[in-house]
This record gives structure tokens, C-alpha cells and sequence, in this order.
């Protein structure tokens, strides 16, 4: 992928010291792709300095450490002890803190956060064979884990940031979650399917 490209309307300062810290990524973390890139986007929009951000399914950590740079007090969490691994080496060398929680969606996460993130496997089908892709039988089962546990992860007037795939029919999950408000922050073609990163709020 050409970087450059993909990070075309983001601070590019930030990115590459990003994308420099994590290096070649293990074959077992997801490696920032075009859906980390749109969720960049969309969190660029957000002022990070002094807010606590959960980043769920960190993977190589690339958007946790994003918020982290800009002064965010920052927990990443995964179910691969692999991505912890790579996103605390990246922290590192970047020299800043980040919290570590092995943990699947929120199930081992305690406190509230002003802001949650969430790039999670969406893939339909029948078998997981693939964690970091995956999303079971309709692509949902990590995104609906993800919308039952987070209003009681949420600080008052927080919010989270939902990437989802046309292949996941975005209007119908959402219409299923009625305590949320949401709004359409990125949204980017790619191949054959459109990806759509959710601002969420609750009502
Ligand atoms: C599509 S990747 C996104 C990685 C990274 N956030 C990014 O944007 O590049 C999904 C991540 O979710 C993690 N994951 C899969 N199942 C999970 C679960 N039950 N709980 C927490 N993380 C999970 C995977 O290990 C993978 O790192």
C-alpha cells in the first residue's frame, strides 16, 4: 500500500513516527491497512490531550498510539498477547505510555472512558479462522459485543468510534441500537465494499 496516499488528509508528522515505531508487524497482528487509515482520519478530527481513550482490538496499536502521541491517556486491549506485545514495543520506542489490557472487547476492562474505539474483524463467515478478520456467521458477533458493553464504558457525554462494512449492512445495526445517536464521520470505497467509520453517542 502506498502510505503516503493513504494518509494523504492526515498529519503526516504523527503517522510516519507511527508507522516507523511499529516497523514490519508479525504475521499474527493485523498491519495497518486501508480501515486503520479511515479510522485515523476520523480521530483527527478529535482533540485527544487530556482525555482517556480505550482503543479495543489495538492490533499493532496504531490508533491508540495516534491518541496517545496528541497527549491522550490511552488503554489499548486485544485477545492476541502478540498485539499487546507489538503495540508496547512501538510505545516504546515512541516514548510514550500506553495501558495494556489482554481482554476479549471489554469483558476484563474496568473504568470509564471519554472516548472508545473500535476497528473490529467484520468479515462474514462461518468459521474463524482468522481473529484479527474474522467476524463470525454475519461479520458482527466483536461489533455487537462491542455495542451491548459500551454504554457502561462510557463517561458522561463520551462517545465511540464504530468502523463498519457495507458487507455488514451499517443502517440495520445501527437501527438495532436505539440509545445511540450516531453520525457518519469517513467513509472510503475500496474494492467491493464501502467502509464507514460511526461516531456514537448515546442519547
Ligand atoms: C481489524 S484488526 C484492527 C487492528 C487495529 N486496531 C487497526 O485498526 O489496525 C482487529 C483487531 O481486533 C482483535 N480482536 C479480535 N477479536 C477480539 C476480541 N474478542 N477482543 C478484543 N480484540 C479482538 C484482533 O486481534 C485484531 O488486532
Amino acid at each position: 500500500m502506498n502510505l503516503l496516499k493513504a494518509t494523504a488528509q492526515l498529519d503526516k508528522t504523527h503517522i510516519k513516527r507511527i508507522i516507523h515505531a511499529i516497523g514490519t508487524p508479525s504475521k499474527t497482528v493485523y498491519p495497518p491497512s486501508e480501515d486503520s487509515f479511515l479510522m485515523l482520519q476520523a480521530l483527527s478530527s478529535v482533540e485527544m490531550n487530556g482525555l482517556t481513550v480505550c482503543d479495543v482490538g489495538t492490533g499493532t496499536g496504531i490508533l491508540g498510539l495516534f491518541c496517545a502521541i496528541q497527549g491522550a491517556d490511552v488503554t489499548v486491549t486485544d485477545i492476541d498477547e502478540t498485539a499487546l506485545q507489538a503495540t508496547l514495543a512501538a510505545a516504546k520506542r515512541l516514548g510514550i505510555v500506553v495501558e495494556p489490557i489482554l481482554s476479549d472487547v471489554f469483558a476484563s476492562v474496568n473504568g470509564r472512558f471519554d472516548l472508545a474505539l473500535f476497528n473490529p474483524p467484520y468479515l462474514p463467515g462461518k468459521e474463524v479462522s482468522d481473529s484479527a478478520v474474522d467476524g463470525g456467521p454475519d461479520g458482527l458477533t466483536l461489533t455487537r459485543k462491542f455495542l451491548k458493553d459500551l454504554p457502561s464504558q462510557l463517561k458522561e457525554n463520551g462517545h465511540g468510534l464504530l468502523l463498519l462494512s457495507s458487507l455488514n449492512n451499517p443502517r440495520k445495526v445501527i437501527s438495532q441500537y436505539r440509545e445511540f445517536s450516531f453520525e457518519v464521520l469517513a467513509t472510503k470505497q475500496i474494492f467491493f465494499e464501502e467502509l464507514q467509520v460511526l461516531d456514537l453517542r448515546l442519547r
